[in-house]
């Protein structure tokens, strides 16, 4: 007969009712953690707890809690999605922890992320880049044959691991800088490495930067601390090649002039 695992935590949480209130940290203690839960099954029962008690829940985001919608995240310890490498909040389970652990769990915090409540932060500044110009215009019509267009196993390697980027925002919450700029050069290079999104490489570096400029995102010094957290291990080279498609495109527009 299996024995379930649990741990005693202490939680110190941000509570905040909207963007406009103040928020402070509030205490929860909380027993019998089952070590195979996920964190958010363990804010689940937190919550059912508060209810119980006729508290106001812990407002956190997620949608489907398989590591792949990007909607869940927060800061643990000082770490966005927590100690385990390549793993976003929801796949993160109780088993990283010990019993009489102290975590301190905060929203992604950025100028660019308004908190929404609590856990919950607004990320629709990334929606507003992607449509500045991340997408590919085509011509609808009768479906080509999929290998009509060949494209390089290496160069669809590389834009295969640009795409596994969810949005989760980790990056942002990272950076010293509040920069957007692994997600943006994600969203660039799985784009413009193949050959459908070639065509509009140049209008789509200019227009996704500006938007992730007007939006009050920093600037990229090289901390790599996006990289380090990242959830899909989304590669800072992503960052150089967003870097050459804006020199490229800036020089021919100048160039038209
Ligand atoms: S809830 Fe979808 S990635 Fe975590």
């Amino acid at each position: 007969m299996k024995i379930m695992a649990t741990i005693d935590l202490t939680l110190n949480i941000w509570r905040q009712k909207d963007n406009d209130s103040l928020g402070e940290f509030e205490i929860y203690q909380l027993n019998n953690i089952s070590t195979d839960s996920s964190f958010l099954e363990m804010l689940d029962v937190l919550n059912e707890k508060l209810t119980r008690e006729g508290k106001i829940p812990v407002a956190f985001d997620h949608d489907c809690r398989e590591g792949i919608c990007g909607m869940c995240g927060a800061v643990i310890d000082g770490v966005a999605h927590g100690p385990e490498k390549a793993t976003t909040l929801c796949q993160l389970h109780m088993r990283n922890f010990s019993t009489g652990d102290t975590l301190v769990i905060e929203p992604f915090r950025s100028r660019a992320f308004p908190v929404k409540r609590d856990l919950m932060i607004d990320r629709s500044a990334f929606d507003r880049i992607i449509q500045s110009g991340g997408y590919v215009s085509t011509n609808t019509g009768g479906a080509i044959d999929g290998n009509s267009i060949l494209i390089p196993s290496d160069k669809a390697e590389l834009a295969m691991d640009a795409a596994a980027c969810i949005g989760c925002g980790a990056c942002v919450a990272s950076c010293p800088n509040g920069a957007a700029m692994l997600f943006t050069g994600a969203k660039i290079s799985q784009l413009c490495l193949l050959p459908q999104g070639a065509p509009e490489r140049h209008s789509r570096a200019l227009a996704m930067i500006d938007a992730m400029d007007k939006e009050g995102f920093g600037n990229c010094s090289n901390a790599k601390e996006c990289e380090a957290v990242c959830p899909k291990s989304i590669s800072i080279r992503n960052i150089a090649r967003l870097n050459r498609e804006y020199a490229k495109a800036a020089f021919l527009s100048e160039t038209k002039k």
